[in-house]
């Protein structure tokens, strides 16, 4: 994963605004209806909770503590919205689509491929924390 590449690129995908989350969704909906059931079903608010999440997250890319803290947290309250750990994938598949639909000349396959080594250590944090989060407080 390369932090240079996934920073420069996610700023090529900024400018667009609400269409890149705005074609996130359709495309999740899209290939995955069965997850819509989980998010409200106005989602206004929601786009922008979740853009500014990826924006933390790429910003903190090269702080280790802080970053999984950020997603240890996100992930304890996905498993409340019913996120399971094979919506993952389906998220991720769509996260990268809509990067690539608005990067432009920005997009390559090294840009692919640390977006989803980066996706797939988000995932895996936050699944790892939702799973602990429900397993029994052990005691002494
Ligand atoms: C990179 C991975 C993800 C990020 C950064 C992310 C980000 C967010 C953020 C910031 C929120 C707002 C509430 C909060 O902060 O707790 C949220 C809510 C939510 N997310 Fe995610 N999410 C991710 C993956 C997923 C996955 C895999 C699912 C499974 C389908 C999912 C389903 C939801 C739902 C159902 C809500 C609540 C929506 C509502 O109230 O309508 N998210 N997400």
């Amino acid at each position: 994963m390369d932090p240079a590449l996934i920073k420069s690129s996610f700023s090529a995908v900024q400018p667009h605004g609400t269409d890149v989350t705005a074609y996130f969704y359709d495309h999740l909906f899209e290939h995955h209806p069965e997850v819509r059931g989980l998010f409200a079903e106005h989602l206004d608010e929601q786009r922008d909770r979740l853009w500014a999440a990826l924006g933390a997250v790429v910003s903190n890319l090269e702080d280790t503590p802080t970053l999984v803290g950020m997603l240890q947290n996100l992930g304890r309250r996905h498993a409340g919205y019913g996120a399971l750990p094979a919506h993952y994938p389906a998220v991720g598949a769509s996260l990268i689509a809509t990067l690539e639909h608005f990067a432009g000349d920005a997009w390559t396959p090294e840009v692919e491929a640390s977006w989803a080594a980066a996706y797939a250590v988000i995932s895996s944090t936050m699944i790892d924390a939702a799973a602990a989060a429900g397993d029994p407080i052990p005691v002494g």
